[in-house]
């Protein structure tokens, strides 16, 4: 066990071995999907200015006030470790001017962010996300593309999901139902919970996904935003469902559904796998450019949890280890060594991964290697292949040899495994 001083930070892990695969296949899938719906894949940096999330995300939210780790370096500057990646890729819209590629830009990201919650089952204080976002055009039909996209996703992992979807209408609709909100809520004011109660002068969407039992039983018959939109917002809602269900991506109507970020408008969504916590979420936030100094540029986008993917593909017995039959590449002499270091190079470059133990010199602890790595098929080059062209490969279980000649060995095996 490493001293208590040097052990990594609460809420962050190692992700090795079975957790690693999991990591890979589920980057892998979603880059692949976003590839074949053309989104580019973006980068940006792991830290950013705090006043870009506390202008975009929202100074009252949760995670502005509670969980954003800010820190001020040595020249002055205060920096956020990310929280969330749909700021700073609107940031770099607007700093490299992508409004004059044509529109809309779609970008793909995927990498760690940072949250200082309480840490559990399914949430850490250092995690992974992957995300699409789709900027510069607005449009129903992007709205319910992007959620299909997610869709596949998850398909292509082998997991059901189901979506929750709403819309938060505009800046023509949303102040208004905001005040019947509050009329509705104001006679029960003292029995909302303790944070219901803050949230209702500054942001009284957030009562209705709080999940105090008491703040339920309150919100239950508030006015649903769905009956206030205007009737823009009503239109395009309506397409967005309209598309979903021609694509027949699983969803339900959810009034309660705000999300925790200030920047959306219209359509939201989350992500679920039967019972447990959201895989993940988004929704169109037509007005974070401009919020940022850009110009009025529509966009929508959505982020999936990584480690929540995990769990859920873990408990629906998902199963992501390699299938094919494992191959130990032994050598003995040096003359088998170099030809070993060359054949390796044949094999890697037909795209098949071959064990080796390169270091060892002795056959017996090479195959001991061999063994404890659950190898099926060993190669064994000795002097006397060496000088014969040969090779024998030999099945580990059944201890049977066979003798084959040293340029044919690749493609016997490629038809073993
Ligand atoms: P979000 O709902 O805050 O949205 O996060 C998306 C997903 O990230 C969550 O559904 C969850 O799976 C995962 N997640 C969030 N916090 C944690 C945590 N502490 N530990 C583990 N997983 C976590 C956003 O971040 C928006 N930027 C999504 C978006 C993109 N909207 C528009 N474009």
């Amino acid at each position: 066990m490493a001293d208590q001083e040097f052990q990594k930070p609460t809420g962050t892990q190692d992700i090795f071995d079975k957790k690693q695969r999991y990591f890979n296949k589920i980057y892998e899938v979603s880059r692949d999907i976003a590839y074949q719906y053309n989104f580019e894949t973006i980068e940006t940096p792991i830290m950013e200015k705090e006043a870009l999330f506390k202008r975009s995300v929202g100074e009252s939210t949760d995670i502005v006030q509670k969980e954003m780790y800010v820190f001020e370096t040595k020249g002055g500057d205060r920096l956020a470790l990310r929280p969330e990646g749909t700021a700073p890729i609107v940031r770099s819209y607007i700093e490299n001017d992508f409004y004059k590629k044509p529109q809309p830009v779609k970008f793909y990201y995927c990498g760690p962010f940072f949250r200082y919650e309480r840490p559990q089952k399914g949430r850490y204080r250092q995690f992974h996300q992957f995300g699409l976002e789709v900027l510069g055009k607005d449009s129903p039909a992007l709205d319910s593309q992007l959620i299909r996209a997610f869709y596949q996703t998850f398909e292509e992992l082998g997991l059901e999901v189901t979506f929750k979807v709403n819309s938060l209408g505009d800046d023509s609709c949303r102040p208004d139902y905001k005040e019947q909100l509050k009329e509705s809520l104001e006679p029960d004011l003292e029995d909302l919970c303790k944070n219901c109660q803050e949230r209702f002068e500054n942001n009284p969407l957030r009562i209705l996904d709080c999940k105090n039992e008491e703040c339920q039983e309150i919100t239950e018959n508030v006015p649903q935003i769905v009956d206030h939109l205007c009737k823009s917002c009503k239109k395009k809602f309506k397409s967005v469902l309209e598309l979903l269900d021609e694509m027949e991506i699983p969803y339900e109507l959810d009034p309660f559904l705000v999300r925790g970020l200030d920047y959306y408008t219209n359509t939201v969504f989350e992500i679920f796998a039967g019972k447990g916590p959201a895989l993940g979420g988004g929704g169109r936030y037509d007005k974070l450019v401009e919020l940022l100094g850009g110009r009025e540029t529509p966009a929508c986008g959505g982020a999936v949890g990584v480690e929540r993917t995990v769990d859920a593909m873990r408990e629906a017995d998902i199963d992501v280890t390699e299938k094919r039959k494992k191959v130990f590449l032994a050598q003995l002499g040096n003359s088998a060594k170099k030809k070993a270091f060359e054949l390796f190079e044949d094999f890697r470059k037909e795209g098949i991964p071959v064990y080796e133990s390169m270091g060892r010199d002795s056959l017996k602890s090479q195959m001991a290697r061999a063994d404890k790595l659950g190898a099926e098929y060993t190669l064994i080059l000795g002097r006397q292949e060496c000088i014969k062209g040969q090779i024998i490969i030999r099945e580990m279980k059944s201890g049977k040899q066979e003798t084959v000649p040293l340029d044919k060995v690749v493609k016997k095996i490629k038809k073993k495994i």
